[in-house]
């Protein structure tokens, strides 16, 4: 058994269509029977343009959005079929980090508040020099100088933003890691940065990882398999380096011929 076992996953929505006089509910299947496995370690990349499903599956797989159908499994345990109160508990092995950081932090919080509230939700009564110590740990894992934990979120760059996020992401010691769209946000030379310690924090930590992006470029760079969705289904999946080698999708092909340049330094 794979450490994350997506199953036949389906999430549908509703919405009104039609008009007043002859209304009618039209169902979109923003996922549609996705089944998926990824193995302890893994940086699963998954690709697609706007409005294929990527978040919808995401949010399914994190159980912020009831699925329809199907199943999510992970470390050998059901995530489908767990009360309110069990998912509740469970949410903290899933951590996202987002395209826009600034949105996900709370501008009224210093970092070190950030980081301490996030690592509390695990372990709620750390004495507070031991959070302290951690704090100084995390920010320098994810490359950030501890001196500046007492500012702010609007004192930071994009790219420092974003490791801010991510240390976010790591307080609360994950099992996954959902990366959704994080460096589409980014000038092209901060990408590169943040994917290579996402790469680092993956290697060094065993992490888990799903990236999405709507970019084939920068999954290659960071995704060992590679799943290629659209209108809702994985219309492809390979070993990134394969994927990119022999296409076999049409849509995947198209995907490549619109791939912008990461620089040489990357
Ligand atoms: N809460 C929702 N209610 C209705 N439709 C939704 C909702 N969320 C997403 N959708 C629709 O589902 C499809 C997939 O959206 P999304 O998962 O956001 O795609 P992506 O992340 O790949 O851009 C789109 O057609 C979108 O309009
Ligand atoms: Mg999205």
């Amino acid at each position: 058994m794979s450490y994350l076992e997506i199953r036949h996953l389906q999430t549908h929505f509703t919405k009104h269509a039609g008009s007043l006089f002859a209304p009618r509910m039209e169902i979109i299947r923003a996922v549609d029977d996705v089944t998926l496995t990824i193995e302890k370690g893994e940086i699963l990349g998954l690709v697609g343009e706007s409005g294929c499903g990527k978040s919808t599956l995401s949010r399914t797989i994190m159980q912020l959005i009831p699925a329809t159908s199907g199943e999510v499994v992970l470390a050998g345990e059901s995530l489908t079929h767990l009360s309110h109160r069990e998912i509740r508990m469970r949410r903290l092995d899933f951590q996202m980090i987002f395209q826009d950081p600034y949105a996900s932090l709370n501008p009224r919080m210093t970092i070190f508040s950030t980081l301490e509230e996030a690592m509390r939700q695990r372990h709620p009564g750390i004495p507070k020099d031991e959070i302290y110590g951690k704090i100084i740990a995390l920010m320098e894992t994810v490359g950030l100088d501890p001196a500046v934990m007492k500012k702010y979120p609007h004192e930071f760059s994009g790219g420092q933003r974003q490791r801010i996020a991510i240390a976010r992401a790591l307080a609360p010691e994950p099992k996954l890691i959902i990366a959704d769209e994080p460096v589409s946000a980014l000038d092209v030379s901060i990408q590169s940065q943040i994917l290579n310690l996402l790469r680092k924090l993956r290697d060094d930590f065993q992490l888990t990882m799903i990236f999405i992006s709507h970019d084939l470029g920068v999954v290659r760079y960071i995704a060992d398999h590679i799943a290629v969705m659209y209108q809702g289904k994985i219309v492809e999946y390979n070993e990134a380096e394969h994927l990119f080698q022999h296409p076999q999708h049409e849509y995947t092909q198209r995907l490549l011929h619109s791939i912008p340049k990461l620089p040489a330094s990357a």
